[in-house]
């Protein structure tokens, strides 16, 4: 009996040459695709692509819900920006594809799973912790990591194994991309002084081209989590899918990012993540609105870890668990209606409201005569705030001249 292997398809010329290849190696294959909302793609075109260059079964799963409410909605509540620039959006799908890949492997008792990263990214990390943490007996094959295949000598086993080569195989770009965004490497983009072609977006307008007039957007939030858009109930999935578009007309979400990669290199990326630029732009404002301040410090401590742990392929792992269970706990209060106006390339929160959780006082925070707030309160908290301070400033004098009727 031949064993089974489970692939993670794309379509693409590496993960269709990779057919034949591991076919050759003894394998029968079964090619999934995962849907996360990959751009302008005939997922059925790529199901049946993969029947064509060998595969013994195809699957396409439909997990753009799963995607958005389960991987997407965390990195909402917790503002994750890897670096403080990028949204996540690869790193975000890889452990999703896998759990569906292990389910489908073991239901196929399949032997091992394949993925067609190569050997000096963080997605062959992301893909291969995820099999591990799931199943550490699972096999694991990389082809395109194991071929070092020139481009030319890959076409050349292409064509002899009846893989269908694209004819614009000289677009230089390495893309990957779901419903949260767009992450493009490679070709013309690998030197840093070379600025970003038009060529290399797909999800936004250039700002020039933005239109003049700005556009105002309502998003709602339940517990940290967009929920309506302009008052529209919709789900996640849907909502993201919206707001794409409109802030992708306005040129916004581009980011050009010179990123530390898992594995020591840097890297030049441009990434378009329109939907997550305003929602997590809108998200933010409520959260200042409705966190408690000393919470509201603390918070982003916790959202750097878990940036980091996502982009290093830790989503299994009990310290994102237990940290995720703090998020949790501080979005019970992220209640409300953020306005955005989307202008330019620029997503910004121009108004917010919380029925039942905004902290904002107005009694307190008026300038007029109206104002609850004691003023005369501050007195004494003003003197005991920075006592020490003083008391070591007035002994040691960094910063004063001692007075002169106390030298003694
Ligand atoms: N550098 C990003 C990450 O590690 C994106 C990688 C996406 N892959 C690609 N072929 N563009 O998450």
């Amino acid at each position: 009996m031949t064993d089974t292997l489970v692939l993670a398809y794309s379509g693409g010329l590496d993960t269709s040459v990779a057919i034949p290849w591991l076919k050759d190696k003894g394998y029968d294959i079964i090619a999934v695709v995962l849907d996360v909302g990959q751009h302008g793609k005939d997922l059925n075109e790529i199901q049946a692509k993969a029947l064509k260059v060998g595969a013994k079964q195809s699957i396409v799963i439909d997990a753009k819900a799963e995607f958005a409410d389960k991987y997407v909605a965390p990195v909402i509540k917790a503002n994750m920006m890897y670096e403080g620039e990028y949204p996540m959006v690869s790193a975000l799908s890889r452990p999703l594809i896998i759990k569906k890949l292990v389910d489908i492997a073991h239901e196929n008792d399949a032997v091992a799973i394949a993925h067609g990263s190569t050997g000096h990214g963080n997605d062959q990390v992301r893909f291969e912790a995820a099999i591990h943490s799931l199943d550490p007996d699972m096999k694991i094959e990389a082809p395109i990591r194991d071929f070092q295949w020139s481009r030319e000598e890959e076409i050349e086993y292409a064509q002899a194994h009846d893989v269908p080569v694209p004819i614009n195989l000289d677009s230089p770009y390495s893309i990957d991309e779901n419903l949260w965004g767009r992450a493009n490497e490679a070709g013309i983009l690998e030197n840093p002084w070379n600025q970003a072609p038009e060529d290399a977006f797909a999800l936004t307008a250039a700002i020039e081209d933005a239109p003049d007039t700005p556009e105002f957007i309502d998003i709602t939030f339940e517990e940290g989590v967009p929920v309506a858009l302009n008052n529209e109930q919709l789900s996640l999935e849907k909502l993201i899918i919206k707001v794409n578009k409109i802030a992708g007309i306005h040129g916004i979400g581009r980011i050009d990012h010179i990123e530390n990669r898992l594995v020591g290199i840097k890297s030049r990326e441009i990434y378009e993540a329109p939907a997550a630029a305003v929602l997590m732009t809108a998200h933010k404002d409520l959260e200042d609105l409705t966190l408690e301040r000393d919470v509201a410090h603390f918070k982003p401590i916790v959202e750097q870890q878990l940036a980091n742990l996502v982009y290093e392929a830790k989503w299994v792992s009990p310290l994102f668990d237990s940290l995720m269970a703090f998020i949790d706990d501080t979005q019970k209060n992220v209640n409300g209606v953020v306005k955005m106006k989307l202008f330019k390339g620029n997503a910004t929160a121009v108004a917010r409201q919380s029925e039942h959780n905004s902290l904002y006082d107005e009694d307190l925070a008026t300038y007029t005569s109206s104002s609850s707030f004691d003023q005369a309160s501050a007195v004494g908290f003003i003197k005991l705030w920075t006592l020490s301070n003083t008391v070591y400033e007035q002994v040691n004098h960094v910063h004063s001249q001692p007075k002169k009727n106390t030298v003694k």
